[in-house]
C-alpha cells in the first residue's frame, strides 16, 4: 500500500502549513497531499476550505484576502505558523522529490469558487521549478480534470469523487489517470478487475482527526483495501504505517 500523507502530517501539525509538510517528509511516504486556492491578488496558497475561518484567527471568505492579508493571519493550533504559499510548499519538498521521488498531489479546491486561471497558474509554477515529474493533479470539479488533461495529456491527473463509480466515469469522460474516491465508498465490487488506473483512498476528518483536535485515529486494513483494488491511501497520519526516513 502507498501511502500520502494528506494536507502533510496533518494529525499532529496543523494541516496545509509548512510543519506539516516537513514532518512527512522525515517518513517513508510515497507522497503529500495538499489544497490549492487563489488570493484576492492571484498568487496560489495553499489552504482546504473556502473560508479562513477554521483554520485561522479570521473569518471570510479566502479570495477576498490578499497574500499579505492571508499571510498576517495565524494559524489555529500554532501561532508561529502562517498561511504558505505553493511556491513556498515546492521550495521546501523540491530535494526530497528529485532524491526521493516524493510525488506530490495538488488538489484545485475550485468547486465552490471557480478560480478562472488557476490550471494555467499552477501548470507554470511546477515547470519553473522542474518538479513537473513529480506532481499528480486533482480536483472535484469534472470540468477542471478535463480541462488539464486537455490543455496537456501528458499530466498525472486524479478523478476525485465521493464514489468509486463516480471516479470512474470521471476518468473515463476525461481521461483522467487516477480514481481518488473516498475510502468508505469504494462501491465497484470488482474495481481491481473494472480499472488499471490507481485507485488513491482518502479519509475524511471524523475518521482522521485533524490537529488540534486530536482523539482516536482509525488505522486502516491496508491487505483488505488493497484487496478491494485500493492502491494508495491519503491518511492524516502516515506515521502510523511507514518508517521514519534514513
Ligand atoms: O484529495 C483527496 C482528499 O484530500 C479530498 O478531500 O476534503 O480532504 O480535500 P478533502
Ligand atoms: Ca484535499
Amino acid at each position: 500500500m502507498k501511502i500520502w500523507a494528506h494536507r502533510g502530517c496533518s494529525y499532529r501539525y496543523p494541516e496545509n502549513t509548512l510543519s506539516a509538510f516537513r514532518e512527512a517528509l522525515n517518513y517513508e511516504i510515497t507522497g503529500i497531499e495538499l489544497d490549492i486556492q487563489l488570493s484576492r491578488d492571484g498568487q496560489i496558497v495553499v489552504m482546504h476550505d473556502e473560508t479562513v475561518d477554521r483554520t485561522t484567527d479570521h473569518s471570510g471568505w479566502l479570495k477576498d484576502y490578499t497574500l499579505a492579508e492571508l499571510k498576517a493571519m495565524h494559524i489555529r493550533g500554532d501561532d508561529n505558523e502562517h498561511v504558505p504559499t505553493i511556491r513556498e510548499v515546492l521550495e521546501l519538498i523540491h530535494d526530497a522529490c528529485v532524491s526521493r521521488g516524493i510525488l506530490l498531489n495538488i488538489e484545485l479546491k475550485n468547486s465552490e469558487v471557480r478560480y478562472d486561471g488557476m490550471e494555467q497558474m499552477i501548470l507554470d509554477l511546477v515547470r519553473e521549478y522542474g518538479m513537473e515529474p513529480y506532481i499528480i493533479y486533482s480536483s472535484f470539479n469534472p470540468e477542471s480534470v478535463a480541462m488539464l488533461k486537455k490543455m496537456r495529456p501528458d499530466l498525472h491527473v486524479g478523478a476525485l469523487a465521493e464514489y468509486a463509480s463516480r471516479c470512474l466515469e470521471i476518468a473515463e469522460a476525461a481521461g483522467a489517470d487516477a480514481l481518488h474516491p473516498f475510502i468508505k465508498r469504494i462501491d465497484i465490487p470488482d474495481l481491481k478487475t473494472r480499472t488499471d488506473k490507481p485507485v488513491r483512498a482518502w479519509n475524511v476528518t471524523h475518521f482522521e482527526p485533524f490537529y488540534p483536535d486530536g482523539g482516536d485515529i482509525e488505522v486502516q486494513d491496508t491487505a483488505a483495501l488493497e484487496a478491494a483494488g485500493i492502491t494508495d491511501i491519503f491518511t492524516n497520519a502516515p506515521e502510523l504505517y511507514v518508517p521514519r526516513h534514513g
